[in-house]
């Protein structure tokens, strides 16, 4: 039996796919499925029962399609708030006024996560007409309740020259926290040509380096310690200290990565995480070979598998988008 040390261990749960947009990027194909409550208890007893054999912290990122549709929610937050658990909700904003605002903050929840794509003509070119204005009134209706509110900018070749410009609306907007990650689409589905070459990725990630130093942009996600020279190194957790469930209790390793390892009904989340071949394969890869002499092999470990599984067909790679690898 592998040794498993974890300080914290992150749910991601996808408690409907139900959504009220229809994104030109995103990776949901059914837009039908949801989690009712009994089902919903179900998944929280196993995620509990995975923390306290680990011994370790919980952190649960409630998302969708779009959750602020599931007519549970809030039962959800409060029940994972009163076993101790870290909640955050992903969501696109469009839903939330001051009701729901009042109401995440009664739940007790430690961050909302709202997407904006770029500003308004961008934004509502990738999400459908008018949903701009509605995520920028949600994330004002969060901040009127002291609620934590980060911004979320998924990069795609249609939106790339807008981060300048949302750096500088976020701030007056009094949002939280700004980050982006790349749109990850398999190669042979980017009908749309969205997803980004490696040098428009590494031309971003320089932009994106100058809004850090003013304080505007968070550059914490793969490969953005290079131009940032952060200390602190992201690695890529698939594999190990985080799980995904789809609101019909299918369990993946990272929702960019399309393997299926089991469902919550017939299996636990813990016996998945330990005994799943594709999770031992995934934590088991160690550096690949064009990795070997750089120096922050040992903590980034290749990238993220996520973006060399969509665009090579293999994870055990180093991300294609990365300057520094040794070909
Ligand atoms: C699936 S959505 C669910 C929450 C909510 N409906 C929203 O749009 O924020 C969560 C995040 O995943 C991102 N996303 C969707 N499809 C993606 C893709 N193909 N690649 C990368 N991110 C994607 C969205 O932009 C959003 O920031
Ligand atoms: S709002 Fe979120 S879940 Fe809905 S279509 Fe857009 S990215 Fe997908
Ligand atoms: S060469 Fe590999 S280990 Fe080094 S930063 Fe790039 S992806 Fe990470």
């Amino acid at each position: 039996m592998e040794n498993f040390n974890y300080t914290d261990f992150t749910l991601q749960w996808h408690i409907t796919h139900r959504c009220n947009l229809r994104c030109k990027h995103c990776y949901q194909d059914d837009y039908s499925a949801f989690e009712d409550f009994e089902d919903a208890k179900n998944v929280l007893d196993q995620y509990c029962t995975l923390l306290k054999t680990y011994n370790c912290k919980g952190r649960l990122n409630i998302t969708g399609g779009e959750p602020l549709t599931h007519p549970h929610l809030f039962n959800i937050l409060r029940l994972a708030r009163s076993r101790g658990i870290r909640t955050g909700v992903l969501t696109n904003g469009t839903l939330i006024g001051d009701w729901d605002a009042r109401k995440l903050k009664a739940c007790n929840v430690d961050y909302v996560q709202i997407s904006l794509d770029g500003m308004e003509k961008v934004h509502d070119s990738i999400r459908g007409k008018g949903s701009f204005k509605k995520a920028v009134s949600g994330i004002y209706a969060l901040k009127s309740h002291g609620i934590f509110t980060s911004i979320s900018f998924t990069a795609q070749n249609n939106n790339l020259f807008e981060l300048k410009k949302l750096a500088r609306f976020c701030k007056l907007l009094g949002a939280d926290k700004l980050w982006f990650d790349r749109v990850i689409i398999p190669a042979d589905e980017d009908k749309d040509d969205l997803t980004l070459s490696a040098e428009s990725f590494q031309k971003l990630c320089r932009t994106a380096a100058r809004l850090n130093r003013k304080g505007r942009v968070f550059c914490g996600r793969s490969l953005q310690f290079i131009p940032c020279k952060n200390k602190v190194i992201y690695h890529c957790a698939a594999g190990e200290n985080l799980l995904i469930v789809l609101a019909n209790g299918d369990v993946m390793p990272c929702r960019r990565l399309p393997f299926i390892i089991g469902n919550v009904k017939q299996s636990s989340l813990l016996s998945l995480h330990q005994s799943s071949p594709i999770m031992n394969e995934l934590r088991n890869t160690g550096i690949p070979d064009g990795c070997k002499e750089c120096t922050y092999s040992a903590l980034c470990r290749g990238g993220s598998k996520c973006v060399s599984y969509a665009k090579k067909h293999r994870f055990d790679i180093p991300d294609p988008d990365c300057k520094l690898i040794n070909n």
